[in-house]
C-alpha cells in the first residue's frame, strides 16, 4: 500500500511539472514533453501493477466455515476442526454415482418451479384433489418451490428426446431439494431432499424397472435384499406403485419388516406426449423417492429433523 502512495505522489510531482511547460523554451517544449509524457507512461504502469498486487493480498479466500461471532470467543471446535461435507451430501454423491454405474446421467433439479412443471406437465388435471395432496408452498408471484423432483420430467424428456431420435434411450436421474408446507415431527420435514429416475425407450417394461431399483438399493445398502410392491396412484404413472424393500437384520429389520422407499410407474402417455414423445412409439418408467429416509436407514437414525438442525455434534459424526 505505501508503494501504491508513493506512486501516486510521484505522479502527483509529474503532472505539477508538466504546467510548467510554458516557462520552457519554444524549441526544446517538444522534448521537455515527451521526456514527461514517457516517465508518466512508466508510473502509471507501475501503479496499476501495484493495484494488481494489493488486490491478491487483501481479497483473502472466504472460509464459509469461519466461526462468525464476533463478540464471542472462538469455540474451541472451530479452532480445531475444519468443515466438512453434509451427511445428505455425502450421501447424495454416492446415490448419483451407483446410477451413473449404471449408465444414468445426471440433472439437477430446481429450488423454484411453477405451476407446469409442478402440476400440468404431470398429468394432474386442473382442479384435481391430487394437486392438494402436495402441500405446495407458493411465493407471492405465484411460483413454486418444488415438492417433488418430478417438476423435472417434462425439462429431462425434452432435453434427452433427441437420444431417441438417434435410436437410443432416455435414462437420467435427477436429485433435487423439495419442500412441503406440512407440519414437522421425527419423521416429516419441511424441507428433503429426493431423487428422481426417468427411462424411455422403444421396449421397456415394469420388470426392467424393479430390476433397476432392486440393484440400486442392493448397491447402496451393500447387500442383497427382498423387495416387495403395491399398487399406488400418481396421475403422471400408470400403473403406478410403492416400491418397497425388507428391511435387513444388520440394519435393525425382523422379517417382514417392509419399508416404502419410493413410487414408480410406468410414465403416462398423456406425459411423453407433453413432451413431444409419440406414446405408441416409445414407454417410459419413472420413480422418485426421498434420500433422507434411505440415509436415515443406512446409519441407523430415527429423526429426520437433524439433518436440516445445524447440529454441529451431530454432523461431526459424518465428518470426511
Ligand atoms: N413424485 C412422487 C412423490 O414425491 C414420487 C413419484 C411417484 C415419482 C411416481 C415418480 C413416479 O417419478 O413415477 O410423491
Amino acid at each position: 500500500m505505501q508503494e501504491l502512495e508513493k506512486l501516486k505522489q510521484e505522479l502527483k510531482k509529474l503532472n505539477a511539472e508538466a504546467t510548467k511547460i510554458r516557462e520552457v523554451a519554444v524549441e526544446k517544449r517538444a522534448k521537455f514533453g515527451r521526456k514527461l509524457n514517457a516517465q508518466k507512461q512508466e508510473i502509471l504502469a507501475r501503479i496499476t501493477e501495484a493495484e494488481k498486487r494489493a488486490l491478491d493480498v487483501e481479497v483473502l479466500p472466504l472460509d464459509v466455515t469461519a466461526w462468525s461471532g464476533v463478540n464471542e470467543p472462538m469455540p474451541e471446535l472451530y479452532t480445531t476442526l475444519q468443515g466438512s461435507k453434509h451427511p445428505l451430501m455425502m450421501e447424495l454423491d454416492r446415490v448419483t454415482e451407483i446410477y451413473q454405474l449404471m449408465g444414468f446421467e445426471v440433472e439437477e433439479s430446481r429450488q423454484l418451479d411453477d405451476e407446469f412443471h409442478m402440476f400440468d406437465s404431470l398429468n394432474f388435471a386442473k382442479d384435481h384433489p391430487a394437486r392438494d395432496g402436495y402441500d405446495t408452498f407458493r411465493t407471492e408471484e405465484g411460483l413454486i418451490p418444488p415438492a417433488h423432483t418430478s417438476t423435472m420430467q417434462h425439462r429431462v424428456l425434452k432435453k434427452y428426446k433427441k437420444c431417441l431420435d438417434e435410436g437410443g434411450q432416455i435414462a437420467v436421474v435427477v436429485p433435487g431439494r423439495v419442500y412441503r408446507n406440512e407440519d414437522v415431527d421425527a419423521t416429516h420435514e419441511h424441507t428433503f431432499y429426493q431423487c428422481e429416475g426417468v427411462y424411455v425407450s422403444k421396449e421397456c417394461n415394469m420388470g426392467q424397472m424393479l430390476g433397476i431399483l432392486k440393484e440400486f438399493f442392493e448397491k447402496y445398502y451393500g447387500q442383497k435384499l427382498n423387495i416387495r410392491t403395491q399398487p399406488g396412484y400418481f396421475p403422471f404413472t400408470e400403473p403406478s406403485l410403492e416400491f418397497m424393500i425388507e428391511k435387513p437384520k444388520s440394519l435393525g429389520g425382523k422379517k417382514g419388516d417392509f419399508l416404502e422407499m419410493l413410487g414408480c410407474g410406468m410414465i403416462h402417455p398423456n406425459v411423453l406426449r407433453m413432451a413431444g414423445i409419440d406414446p405408441s412409439e416409445y414407454h417410459g418408467f419413472a420413480w422418485g423417492g426421498g434420500i433422507d429416509r434411505l440415509v436415515m436407514l443406512r446409519y441407523g437414525l430415527s429423526d429426520v429433523r437433524h439433518f436440516e438442525s445445524g447440529n454441529l455434534n451431530f454432523l461431526r459424526e459424518f465428518g470426511q
